[in-house]
Protein backbone atom coordinates (compact mmCIF):
# COMPACT_ATOMS: atom_id res chain seq x y z
CA UNK A 1 0.00 0.00 0.00
CA UNK A 2 1.26 3.19 -0.73
CA UNK A 3 1.00 6.05 1.42
CA UNK A 4 0.59 9.59 -0.03
CA UNK A 5 0.83 12.82 1.61
CA UNK A 6 -0.92 15.66 -0.26
CA UNK A 7 0.60 18.98 -0.05
CA UNK A 8 -1.91 22.30 0.04
CA UNK A 9 -5.35 21.35 0.47
CA UNK A 10 -7.23 23.89 -2.33
CA UNK A 11 -8.84 23.29 -5.58
CA UNK A 12 -5.90 20.79 -6.75
CA UNK A 13 -5.65 19.30 -3.63
CA UNK A 14 -9.39 18.18 -3.08
CA UNK A 15 -9.38 16.24 -6.73
CA UNK A 16 -5.90 14.70 -6.16
CA UNK A 17 -7.83 13.07 -2.39
CA UNK A 18 -10.37 12.44 -4.24
CA UNK A 19 -9.51 11.07 -7.32
CA UNK A 20 -6.93 8.52 -4.62
CA UNK A 21 -9.80 7.41 -3.32
CA UNK A 22 -11.01 5.59 -6.52
CA UNK A 23 -7.69 3.70 -6.93
CA UNK A 24 -6.37 0.54 -5.67
CA UNK A 25 -3.37 0.25 -3.86
CA UNK A 26 -2.79 3.40 -2.62
CA UNK A 27 -4.24 5.54 0.42
CA UNK A 28 -3.79 9.04 1.59
CA UNK A 29 -2.69 9.02 5.06
CA UNK A 30 -1.56 12.77 5.79
CA UNK A 31 -2.68 15.98 4.73
CA UNK A 32 -0.69 19.37 5.10
CA UNK A 33 -2.74 22.77 4.83
CA UNK A 34 -2.05 26.15 6.50
CA UNK A 35 -5.99 26.75 6.73
CA UNK A 36 -6.74 24.61 9.73
CA UNK A 37 -10.63 24.56 8.79
CA UNK A 38 -9.69 22.38 5.68
CA UNK A 39 -7.38 19.87 8.23
CA UNK A 40 -11.05 20.12 10.29
CA UNK A 41 -12.28 18.34 7.54
CA UNK A 42 -13.99 21.84 6.44
CA UNK A 43 -13.92 21.85 2.50
CA UNK A 44 -17.41 23.63 1.94
CA UNK A 45 -15.51 26.78 0.34
CA UNK A 46 -13.36 24.59 -2.05
CA UNK A 47 -14.65 25.73 -5.36
CA UNK A 48 -12.95 25.51 -9.11
CA UNK A 49 -13.90 24.82 -12.71
CA UNK A 50 -15.12 22.05 -12.67
CA UNK A 51 -15.55 18.77 -10.32
CA UNK A 52 -18.17 18.39 -7.55
CA UNK A 53 -18.07 20.85 -4.55
CA UNK A 54 -16.51 21.13 -1.77
CA UNK A 55 -18.17 19.36 0.96
CA UNK A 56 -17.74 18.00 5.22
CA UNK A 57 -15.03 15.85 4.63
CA UNK A 58 -14.58 12.86 7.34
CA UNK A 59 -10.91 12.85 7.52
CA UNK A 60 -10.46 10.55 10.53
CA UNK A 61 -7.64 8.28 10.25
CA UNK A 62 -5.43 10.78 8.42
CA UNK A 63 -2.73 12.40 9.84
CA UNK A 64 -3.15 16.12 9.42
CA UNK A 65 -0.32 18.73 9.89
CA UNK A 66 0.21 22.54 9.51
CA UNK A 67 3.64 22.55 8.74
CA UNK A 68 5.61 20.66 5.76
CA UNK A 69 8.37 19.48 7.90
CA UNK A 70 6.19 17.79 10.10
CA UNK A 71 4.10 15.92 6.93
CA UNK A 72 7.92 14.86 6.04
CA UNK A 73 8.33 13.12 9.20
CA UNK A 74 5.74 10.98 9.18
CA UNK A 75 5.55 7.53 7.11
CA UNK A 76 4.33 8.62 3.94
CA UNK A 77 6.19 6.83 0.76
CA UNK A 78 5.00 9.78 -1.93
CA UNK A 79 4.69 13.88 -1.46
CA UNK A 80 1.78 15.03 -3.77
CA UNK A 81 2.46 18.96 -4.14
CA UNK A 82 -0.87 20.91 -5.04
CA UNK A 83 0.67 24.03 -3.47
CA UNK A 84 0.38 27.55 -5.53
CA UNK A 85 3.38 26.95 -8.15
CA UNK A 86 5.66 29.34 -6.34
CA UNK A 87 5.98 26.90 -3.39
CA UNK A 88 6.61 23.99 -5.80
CA UNK A 89 10.38 24.21 -5.85
CA UNK A 90 11.24 24.21 -1.73
CA UNK A 91 8.59 21.78 -1.56
CA UNK A 92 9.98 19.41 -3.81
CA UNK A 93 12.89 19.49 -2.46
CA UNK A 94 12.75 19.16 1.14
CA UNK A 95 10.51 16.08 0.30
CA UNK A 96 12.81 14.25 -1.64
CA UNK A 97 16.14 15.30 0.65
CA UNK A 98 13.79 13.75 3.36
CA UNK A 99 13.65 10.26 1.47
CA UNK A 100 9.97 10.68 -0.64
CA UNK A 101 9.09 10.02 -4.11
CA UNK A 102 7.57 13.10 -5.25
CA UNK A 103 4.24 14.18 -7.22
CA UNK A 104 4.25 18.02 -8.21
CA UNK A 105 1.18 19.98 -9.84
CA UNK A 106 2.24 21.75 -13.22
CA UNK A 107 4.02 24.28 -13.79
CA UNK A 108 6.87 22.25 -12.35
CA UNK A 109 8.62 25.64 -11.06
CA UNK A 110 8.13 29.47 -11.99
CA UNK A 111 11.60 29.23 -13.39
CA UNK A 112 13.88 27.01 -14.99
CA UNK A 113 16.93 26.83 -12.67
CA UNK A 114 14.18 25.87 -9.91
CA UNK A 115 13.32 22.96 -12.09
CA UNK A 116 17.05 21.94 -12.14
CA UNK A 117 17.48 22.34 -8.74
CA UNK A 118 14.52 19.96 -8.16
CA UNK A 119 16.17 17.25 -10.53
CA UNK A 120 18.94 17.50 -8.41
CA UNK A 121 17.45 16.48 -5.45
CA UNK A 122 15.81 13.83 -7.13
CA UNK A 123 18.66 12.12 -8.20
CA UNK A 124 20.66 12.76 -5.38
CA UNK A 125 17.89 10.92 -3.54
CA UNK A 126 17.36 8.59 -5.62
CA UNK A 127 13.68 9.58 -5.68
CA UNK A 128 11.30 9.68 -7.98
CA UNK A 129 10.25 13.60 -9.33
CA UNK A 130 6.96 13.44 -11.61
CA UNK A 131 5.13 16.19 -13.06
CA UNK A 132 1.23 17.20 -13.22
CA UNK A 133 0.30 17.35 -17.08
CA UNK A 134 -2.83 16.10 -17.23
CA UNK A 135 -3.69 16.91 -20.57
CA UNK A 136 -2.23 13.83 -22.25
CA UNK A 137 -5.14 11.88 -20.30
CA UNK A 138 -7.60 13.89 -21.32
CA UNK A 139 -9.78 11.93 -24.15
CA UNK A 140 -9.04 14.22 -26.89
CA UNK A 141 -5.68 14.46 -26.33
CA UNK A 142 -4.81 10.36 -25.32
CA UNK A 143 -6.80 9.58 -28.58
CA UNK A 144 -4.44 12.33 -30.86
CA UNK A 145 -1.10 10.98 -29.00
CA UNK A 146 -2.03 7.42 -29.64
CA UNK A 147 -2.88 7.78 -33.19
CA UNK A 148 0.23 9.80 -33.71
CA UNK A 149 2.39 7.33 -31.80
CA UNK A 150 0.58 4.67 -33.59
CA UNK A 151 2.16 5.73 -36.98
CA UNK A 152 -0.65 4.12 -39.00
CA UNK A 153 -0.81 7.88 -40.67
CA UNK A 154 2.30 7.98 -41.11
CA UNK A 155 5.23 11.18 -40.75
CA UNK A 156 3.71 14.18 -38.43
CA UNK A 157 3.68 17.46 -40.64
CA UNK A 158 2.27 20.04 -37.81
CA UNK A 159 -0.74 20.88 -35.55
CA UNK A 160 -1.99 23.87 -34.29
CA UNK A 161 -3.16 24.55 -30.51
CA UNK A 162 -5.52 26.96 -28.78
CA UNK A 163 -6.35 27.44 -25.25
CA UNK A 164 -8.31 30.82 -24.45
CA UNK A 165 -9.76 31.35 -21.21
CA UNK A 166 -12.13 34.42 -20.05
CA UNK A 167 -9.83 36.58 -17.31
CA UNK A 168 -9.64 34.26 -14.06
CA UNK A 169 -9.95 37.87 -11.81
CA UNK A 170 -11.40 35.91 -9.58
CA UNK A 171 -8.19 33.46 -9.35
CA UNK A 172 -5.87 35.20 -6.30
CA UNK A 173 -2.09 36.14 -8.01
CA UNK A 174 -3.10 34.97 -11.39
CA UNK A 175 -1.44 37.73 -13.38
CA UNK A 176 1.43 38.02 -10.47
CA UNK A 177 5.02 36.90 -11.99
CA UNK A 178 6.47 35.73 -8.69
CA UNK A 179 3.52 33.69 -7.93
CA UNK A 180 1.36 32.27 -10.87
CA UNK A 181 2.92 33.55 -13.94
CA UNK A 182 -0.82 34.78 -16.09
CA UNK A 183 -1.95 32.76 -18.70
CA UNK A 184 1.84 31.78 -19.62
CA UNK A 185 2.70 29.44 -17.06
CA UNK A 186 -1.09 28.83 -15.82
CA UNK A 187 -2.56 27.83 -18.90
CA UNK A 188 -0.24 27.55 -22.17
CA UNK A 189 1.91 25.31 -20.22
CA UNK A 190 -0.41 22.48 -21.58
CA UNK A 191 0.12 23.36 -24.78
CA UNK A 192 3.72 23.49 -24.58
CA UNK A 193 4.07 20.33 -22.76
CA UNK A 194 2.01 18.48 -24.80
CA UNK A 195 3.88 20.07 -27.92
CA UNK A 196 7.00 18.96 -26.63
CA UNK A 197 5.57 15.43 -26.23
CA UNK A 198 4.17 15.09 -29.57
CA UNK A 199 7.20 17.09 -31.72
CA UNK A 200 10.16 17.49 -29.42
CA UNK A 201 11.96 20.75 -28.90
CA UNK A 202 11.73 23.61 -31.66
CA UNK A 203 14.99 25.12 -32.72
CA UNK A 204 13.37 28.55 -32.10
CA UNK A 205 10.52 29.94 -31.02
CA UNK A 206 8.71 33.35 -32.96
CA UNK A 207 5.62 34.73 -30.44
CA UNK A 208 3.52 37.77 -30.66
CA UNK A 209 0.59 39.36 -28.57
CA UNK A 210 -0.75 41.69 -25.81
CA UNK A 211 0.85 41.96 -22.38
CA UNK A 212 -0.92 42.54 -19.12
CA UNK A 213 1.25 43.37 -15.93
CA UNK A 214 4.39 42.52 -18.24
CA UNK A 215 3.22 38.84 -18.45
CA UNK A 216 1.82 37.82 -22.10
CA UNK A 217 -2.17 38.34 -22.77
CA UNK A 218 -2.92 37.01 -25.78
CA UNK A 219 -0.39 35.58 -28.27
CA UNK A 220 0.47 33.57 -31.16
CA UNK A 221 3.41 31.52 -31.16
CA UNK A 222 5.28 29.50 -33.83
CA UNK A 223 7.73 26.62 -32.94
CA UNK A 224 10.06 26.65 -35.69
CA UNK A 225 11.67 23.29 -36.19
CA UNK A 226 13.46 23.84 -39.31
CA UNK A 227 13.02 23.98 -42.84
CA UNK A 228 12.13 20.23 -43.38
CA UNK A 229 10.52 19.91 -39.72
CA UNK A 230 7.26 19.75 -38.36
CA UNK A 231 4.93 23.66 -38.57
CA UNK A 232 3.69 23.85 -35.54
CA UNK A 233 1.62 26.88 -33.99
CA UNK A 234 -0.24 28.02 -30.18
CA UNK A 235 -2.88 30.75 -29.67
CA UNK A 236 -3.27 31.03 -25.71
CA UNK A 237 -4.30 33.40 -23.26
CA UNK A 238 -7.01 35.21 -21.84
CA UNK A 239 -9.90 37.23 -23.29
CA UNK A 240 -11.11 40.46 -21.42
CA UNK A 241 -14.50 39.26 -21.63
CA UNK A 242 -15.92 36.71 -19.39
CA UNK A 243 -18.51 35.32 -21.48
CA UNK A 244 -16.58 32.73 -22.85
CA UNK A 245 -14.92 31.28 -19.98
CA UNK A 246 -12.99 28.45 -21.69
CA UNK A 247 -12.15 27.07 -25.10
CA UNK A 248 -9.33 24.16 -26.32
CA UNK A 249 -8.59 22.23 -28.90
CA UNK A 250 -6.44 21.62 -32.15
CA UNK A 251 -5.70 20.53 -35.84
CA UNK A 252 -2.69 18.19 -35.95
CA UNK A 253 -2.11 16.84 -39.66
CA UNK A 254 -0.22 13.82 -40.45
CA UNK A 255 0.97 12.58 -43.77
CA UNK A 256 -2.41 10.28 -44.29
CA UNK A 257 -5.01 12.36 -41.86
CA UNK A 258 -6.03 15.32 -40.22
CA UNK A 259 -6.94 15.35 -36.43
CA UNK A 260 -9.70 17.93 -35.62
CA UNK A 261 -11.37 18.85 -32.02
CA UNK A 262 -12.63 22.03 -30.42
CA UNK A 263 -14.13 22.06 -27.37
CA UNK A 264 -15.74 25.46 -25.28
CA UNK A 265 -17.76 26.86 -22.66
CA UNK A 266 -19.96 29.45 -23.83
CA UNK A 267 -22.60 31.28 -21.30
CA UNK A 268 -23.74 28.19 -20.03
CA UNK A 269 -23.17 26.12 -22.86
CA UNK A 270 -20.26 23.49 -22.87
CA UNK A 271 -20.28 21.92 -26.02
CA UNK A 272 -17.58 21.04 -29.10
CA UNK A 273 -17.01 23.45 -31.79
CA UNK A 274 -15.90 20.38 -33.87
CA UNK A 275 -16.24 17.34 -32.58
CA UNK A 276 -13.38 14.73 -32.39
CA UNK A 277 -12.81 14.06 -36.13
CA UNK A 278 -10.64 12.66 -38.39
CA UNK A 279 -10.33 13.29 -41.76
CA UNK A 280 -8.32 10.55 -43.71
CA UNK A 281 -7.89 9.73 -47.39
CA UNK A 282 -10.65 9.73 -50.04
CA UNK A 283 -12.76 12.34 -47.96
CA UNK A 284 -13.30 10.12 -45.74
CA UNK A 285 -14.52 11.79 -42.41
CA UNK A 286 -15.06 9.99 -39.01
CA UNK A 287 -15.78 10.70 -35.54
CA UNK A 288 -13.80 8.35 -33.00
CA UNK A 289 -16.28 7.52 -30.54
CA UNK A 290 -14.13 9.02 -26.95
CA UNK A 291 -14.79 7.85 -22.90
CA UNK A 292 -16.48 10.71 -21.17
CA UNK A 293 -14.75 13.97 -21.03
CA UNK A 294 -15.09 14.40 -17.18
CA UNK A 295 -12.45 15.98 -16.10
CA UNK A 296 -12.14 13.59 -12.85
CA UNK A 297 -12.04 10.65 -14.84
CA UNK A 298 -8.56 11.95 -16.41
CA UNK A 299 -7.26 12.69 -12.86
CA UNK A 300 -7.95 9.53 -11.43
CA UNK A 301 -6.38 8.03 -14.75
CA UNK A 302 -2.99 10.47 -13.62
CA UNK A 303 -2.63 9.36 -10.30
CA UNK A 304 -3.40 5.55 -11.28
CA UNK A 305 -0.34 6.21 -13.44
CA UNK A 306 1.62 8.14 -10.53
CA UNK A 307 1.15 4.83 -8.47
CA UNK A 308 1.96 2.62 -10.94
CA UNK A 309 5.02 4.51 -11.58
CA UNK A 310 6.57 4.38 -8.21
CA UNK A 311 5.41 0.85 -7.97
CA UNK A 312 7.43 -0.17 -10.66
CA UNK A 313 10.39 2.62 -9.68
CA UNK A 314 10.64 4.57 -13.34
CA UNK A 315 8.10 6.88 -14.50
CA UNK A 316 6.08 7.06 -17.56
CA UNK A 317 7.38 10.02 -20.48
CA UNK A 318 3.99 12.15 -19.63
CA UNK A 319 5.01 12.79 -16.36
CA UNK A 320 8.52 12.94 -16.52
CA UNK A 321 9.86 16.30 -15.05
CA UNK A 322 12.53 16.66 -18.00
CA UNK A 323 9.23 17.40 -20.08
CA UNK A 324 7.89 19.34 -17.37
CA UNK A 325 11.14 21.25 -17.52
CA UNK A 326 11.11 21.88 -21.19
CA UNK A 327 7.59 23.23 -21.24
CA UNK A 328 8.37 25.95 -18.74
CA UNK A 329 11.75 26.79 -21.16
CA UNK A 330 9.03 27.12 -23.68
CA UNK A 331 6.64 29.08 -21.88
CA UNK A 332 9.61 31.57 -21.03
CA UNK A 333 11.15 31.90 -24.53
CA UNK A 334 8.14 32.85 -25.69
CA UNK A 335 7.72 35.68 -23.15
CA UNK A 336 11.12 36.71 -24.05
CA UNK A 337 9.83 36.75 -27.95
CA UNK A 338 6.61 38.90 -26.96
CA UNK A 339 9.08 41.42 -25.18
CA UNK A 340 11.63 41.45 -27.37
CA UNK A 341 9.26 41.28 -30.62
CA UNK A 342 12.32 38.70 -32.36
CA UNK A 343 12.30 35.33 -32.85
CA UNK A 344 14.67 33.40 -29.40
CA UNK A 345 16.43 30.67 -29.26
CA UNK A 346 15.49 27.44 -27.72
N1 LIG B 1 -3.86 20.39 -13.90
C1 LIG B 1 -4.83 21.27 -13.84
O1 LIG B 1 -5.73 21.27 -14.66
C2 LIG B 1 -4.83 22.24 -12.72
C3 LIG B 1 -6.00 22.96 -12.39
C4 LIG B 1 -5.95 23.86 -11.32
C5 LIG B 1 -4.77 24.05 -10.62
N2 LIG B 1 -3.64 23.34 -10.99
C6 LIG B 1 -2.37 23.55 -10.28
O2 LIG B 1 -2.49 23.08 -8.94
C7 LIG B 1 -1.72 23.91 -8.07
C8 LIG B 1 -2.63 24.44 -6.96
O3 LIG B 1 -3.67 25.18 -7.53
P1 LIG B 1 -5.08 25.36 -6.79
O4 LIG B 1 -6.00 25.93 -7.79
O5 LIG B 1 -5.45 24.10 -6.09
O6 LIG B 1 -4.69 26.46 -5.70
P2 LIG B 1 -5.46 26.81 -4.34
O7 LIG B 1 -5.06 28.19 -3.98
O8 LIG B 1 -6.91 26.48 -4.46
O9 LIG B 1 -4.84 25.79 -3.28
C9 LIG B 1 -3.58 25.93 -2.72
C10 LIG B 1 -3.67 25.54 -1.24
O10 LIG B 1 -2.35 25.56 -0.68
C11 LIG B 1 -2.46 26.11 0.64
N3 LIG B 1 -1.15 26.61 1.05
C12 LIG B 1 -0.51 27.72 0.63
N4 LIG B 1 0.70 27.83 1.21
C13 LIG B 1 0.83 26.75 2.02
C14 LIG B 1 1.86 26.27 2.87
N5 LIG B 1 3.01 26.93 3.01
N6 LIG B 1 1.67 25.10 3.54
C15 LIG B 1 0.51 24.42 3.41
N7 LIG B 1 -0.52 24.83 2.61
C16 LIG B 1 -0.36 25.97 1.92
C17 LIG B 1 -3.50 27.21 0.51
O11 LIG B 1 -4.04 27.55 1.77
C18 LIG B 1 -4.52 26.53 -0.41
O12 LIG B 1 -5.49 25.83 0.31
C19 LIG B 1 -1.10 25.00 -8.95
O13 LIG B 1 0.19 24.64 -9.30
C20 LIG B 1 -2.01 25.02 -10.18
O14 LIG B 1 -1.34 25.45 -11.36
C21 LIG B 1 -3.67 22.44 -11.99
Amino acid sequence: MLRVGVVGIGFMGMVHYLSYQKLRDVQVTALCEKQQKRLDGDWRDIKGNFGPAGEQMDLSGIETFTEVEDLLASDVDLVDITLPPALHADVAVRSLAAGKHVFCEKPMALKVEDCQRMTKAAEQAGKLLMVGHVLPFFPEYQWALQVVQSGQFGKLLGGSFKRVISDPSWLANFWQPDQVGGPLLDLHIHDAHFIRLLFGMPNSVSSCGSQKNGLPEYWHTHFDYGESGPVVHATSGTLRQQGRSFDHGFEIQLEGATLAFEFSVTGDQADYHCPPTLLAAESKVEYPQLPDGDPMHAFAAELGEVVASVQRGTSIEILDSALAQDALLLCHKQAESIQSRRRVEV
